[in-house]
């Protein structure tokens, strides 16, 4: 039966009786499910596989303090061989932009050089709220995601650090950040956050991953080299054309019915049988992946997923995740923002192939396009060197934090309001972003964030500056809160997985539980922000600011 709900421009529509497609291998599983998202899907009738995975490049900063140059620009990509060439954005020509790899404590300062065109190449509406006309239509602000910097003039649109929504600048000016790195070994990423436009800014191909390494890291022994691979994923739509496509009228946010791959979408890799070190980034705007290897061939369990650090740098025990000789081994979960540093030993399995097999559904079942599977990792039959590195299964402890020592506790409530017009925004408390600041906490002190979502899906909630512990999970009753305004749980408070026992800075907050985060407000004081990391939420009304202030002077 096709059931078409509406045609045109960000409206649903819903084809149920999708032709499946089958790869041309033993095992058939269908690229895409039933069911079809709004806008044109050319990528249906694509063959997965063909193109090699790309490896952005390395900038490698070599001195104690540096001064580097990275431009924002338009220019002509191809997402798979069979596709013609896309328009995207991106940094230094490339999309995803280069890697920069920093060490701890090197200093540096960049000049984003926005060499963009005025005119976007994409349209701009979120949740019916058109496009300001008192904003230039192409503006950008750079942010460091998860790094600690300094904000203390956030409106400063020259020199901004943390990359303050509203401090954007235009096509041909610049914005000049500076980055101490004064943080453990981690994967960060820089990505757009201009006010309003992230959404499709961030889609245009304005992200990239950035490394701080460290002796900790190296004491490790970790694959590196060729065998450490970013794997950066992006969601993406195309028109019939080719071009990107993004809806004209973003209703919720924009899932995408195809995976990039460090740009290309199907991607295959070649690995000798050996370990490898896995940096994985999802920078979608809205899907959330739940990974492992599936054999290409039979569809049966391929090697585990060691993923040996998170967002805040390395945990404290290895989480085995689609481990084959455990079926109840859950997958490596990656909601849009989060990173995973994942080793995969494939010294076992000379001469297969496994498929990233993904099974998350997006939030809405209104016709989102599954994505089961994602990349073709093809093991050689050789190893080029002996493989002397190591795959820890312990690491350094993590200090727990106790929310017995903390100053003050928070609720963020994720809710829609309806608006004047009849649509609805997603906002956090309520308020919106250009209401006053109501977080201040102080610097140097410890608090209990009870991310409580009365709305029907999930919210990735992000904090910049800090990273953080996850507490729990406990269920609440929301329809109890939209009438009474009081939080009553219902259930025993569920602990996070393994995956989520280290340091995080993004933490998935489920709709219809009270997600408890504890945070330390350091190294800075500052003007900073929180918000959904769906980018079109972020958009729509879901970021807020927050100040963290110097401790009050003690009296004498
Ligand atoms: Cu990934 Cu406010 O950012
Ligand atoms: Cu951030
Ligand atoms: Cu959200």
């Amino acid at each position: 039966m096709d059931k078409i709900l509406g045609e045109g421009d960000g409206m649903m529509f819903r084809r149920k009786s999708q032709v499946l497609l089958g790869v041309s291998a033993l095992f058939l599983t269908p690229l895409y499910g039933d069911g079809a998202k709004a806008g044109p899907a050319i990528t249906r009738g694509l063959q997965p596989f063909v193109d090699a995975l790309p490896i952005p490049d390395v900038i490698h900063p070599d001195r104690k303090r540096s001064e580097i140059a990275i431009t924002l620009n338009q220019f002509k990509t191809k997402f798979h061989r069979d596709l013609p060439e896309t328009t995207v954005w991106g940094y230094n020509g490339t999309s995803p932009g280069p890697t920069i790899e920093v060490e701890r404590g090197q200093d540096l300062r960049v000049h984003w050089q926005n060499a963009l065109p005025t005119v976007h190449f994409l349209p701009s509406s979120i949740g019916g709220v058109m496009p300001d006309p008192t904003m230039p239509d192409v503006r950008n602000v750079t942010h460091l995601h998860g790094a600690a910097v300094t904000e203390t003039n956030p409106m400063d649109r020259v020199n901004n650090n943390d990359g303050w929504p509203d401090a954007w600048n235009v096509p041909g000016q610049e914005q000049v950040a500076e980055y101490p790195n004064d943080q453990e070994a981690r994967a960060l990423w820089y990505h757009d956050h201009a006010m309003l436009t992230t959404g499709r800014n961030v889609y245009a191909g304005l992200f990239g991953l950035y490394l701080i390494r460290d002796d900790y890291e190296r004491s490790l022994n970790l694959p590196s080299g060729k065998y450490e691979i970013p794997l950066e994923f992006q969601t993406r739509s195309f028109n019939d054309d080719g071009s990107l496509y993004y809806p004209k009228v973003v209703l919720n946010e924009v899932y995408g019915n195809a995976m990039a791959i460090n740009g290309k979408i199907w991607p295959y890799l070649e690995v000798e049988p050996r370990k490898y070190r896995f940096r994985l980034l999802n920078g979608s705007n809205a899907r959330t992946v739940a990974l492992r290897l599936l054999e290409q061939s039979t569809g049966k369990p391929g090697p585990a997923l060691y993923e040996i650090g998170s967002d805040g740098g390395f945990m404290e025990n290895t989480a085995v995740l689609g481990d084959p000789g455990d079926p109840s081994s859950p997958r490596l979960t990656l909601a849009p923002a989060e990173r995973a540093d994942v080793i995969v030993d494939f010294s076992a399995y000379a001469g297969r192939s496994f498929f990233l097999s993904n099974n998350a559904m997006p939030d809405h079942a209104d016709g989102e396009l599954p994505i089961p599977q994602l990349m073709l990792f093809k093991v050689g039959s050789a190893v080029s060197e002996p493989d002397t590195s190591s795959l820890p299964m312990k690491m350094r402890p993590i200090p727990r934090m106790s929310p017995q020592n903390a100053a003050a506790t928070r609720q963020i409530v994720f809710g829609e309001a309806d608006m004047p017009d009849g649509s609805q925004m997603l906002l956090l408390n309520g308020k919106r972003w250009s209401d006053p600041v109501v977080e201040k906490p102080v610097l140097g002190t410890t608090e209990v964030w009870e991310l409580a979502n009365t709305t029907g899906d999930l919210h990735p909630f992000h904090i910049h500056l800090v990273r953080f512990q996850v507490l729990d999970r406990t269920p609440f009753d929301v329809d109890a809160y939209k009438k009474t305004g009081q939080i009553n749980l219902t259930g025993p408070a569920v602990t996070p997985d393994a995956s989520e026992q280290g340091w995080k800075d993004v933490v998935r907050s489920p709709q219809g539980y009270v997600t408890r985060i504890i945070l330390r407000f350091e190294p800075f004081a500052g003007s900073y922000v929180y918000h959904c990391h769906i980018l079109e939420h972020e958009d729509m009304g879901m970021m807020r600011p927050f100040e963290v202030v110097a401790p009050p002077a003690r009296k004498k």
